[in-house]
């Protein structure tokens, strides 16, 4: 089949990328030590770099957002129940097979149906959850600090709670996407695409705005 060496990912999308994955996990190395479940900085330290990495991440996020309106690459992210299931079963039986993916990648629809599902509820829900409730949990826990001691310290605890579900929605969604980086055209195409901007794309489908329904019989050639 007939492949094309396509720029798929913009040098911003790049750096915001990684720099979005080191942040988020070393502030799950230091969240978790704060939470008392490793080991590394020691307590102090963990909290004073997890507030800095924090910070970090929000000017980061501040960024992407704007990244995203004026490139309108947040269109990406629109989800929709089309070809659902399909990647439902390619994800359980079929990738198992050698079957090609439901539909293929273009240029203008870089995520399949179920990655957009996954990552609008990623960027509506838990990173706004994460930033609110790590913001509640900074001006709550040292109130004195902040001067708002007439708030109830006890409150932290649902603060706390959901912080913590957070983060290990945070850490499965990484395993989980870690493991799909492999799953691409070879095991290491994604992440070669991610580094380098670059990825081999099928030639017809460059410039398709909708994804593809493959309608063959599956091959032993797997699809990006
Ligand atoms: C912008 C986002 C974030 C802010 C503002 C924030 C802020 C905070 C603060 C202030 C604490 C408490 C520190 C203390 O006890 O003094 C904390 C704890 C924690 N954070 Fe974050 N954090 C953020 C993102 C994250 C992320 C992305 C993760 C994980 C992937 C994470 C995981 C944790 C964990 C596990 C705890 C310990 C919770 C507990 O045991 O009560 N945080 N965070």
């Amino acid at each position: 089949m007939i492949t094309n060496t396509v720029y798929v990912y913009r040098a911003f999308e790049r750096f915001w990328h990684w720099s979005q994955a080191l942040l988020i996990m070393f502030l799950a190395l230091t969240g978790f030590e704060i939470h008392g479940s490793i080991t590394f900085f020691g307590f102090e330290d963990a909290v004073a770099y997890h507030n800095v990495a924090a910070y970090a991440l929000i000017i980061l996020i501040v960024f992407a957002i704007f990244w995203h309106l004026t490139t309108g690459e947040w269109r990406q992210y629109i989800p929709s129940l089309t070809h659902v299931r399909a990647y439902m079963n390619y994800y359980v039986f079929g990738i198992f097979r050698n079957e090609p993916h439901p539909t293929r990648k273009t240029v203008l629809t870089k995520l399949n149906p179920l990655q957009k599902l996954v990552y609008f509820g990623l960027k509506t829900l838990i990173i706004p959850g994460m930033l609110i409730t790590g913001l509640l949990y900074i001006f709550y826990r040292y109130p004195q600090r902040h001067g708002i001691e007439a708030l109830n310290i006890e409150s932290l605890e649902i603060i706390a709670v959901l912080h913590t579900a957070g983060a290990f929605l945070l850490l499965g969604f990484l395993i989980v996407h870690l493991y799909l980086m492999t799953t691409g055209e070879s095991v290491f195409s994604n992440l070669r695409a991610m580094l380098t901007g670059y990825e081999q794309l099928h030639e017809e489908e460059e410039d398709q705005d909708v994804n593809i329904v493959i309608v063959s019989a599956p091959t032993t050639e797997k699809q990006s």
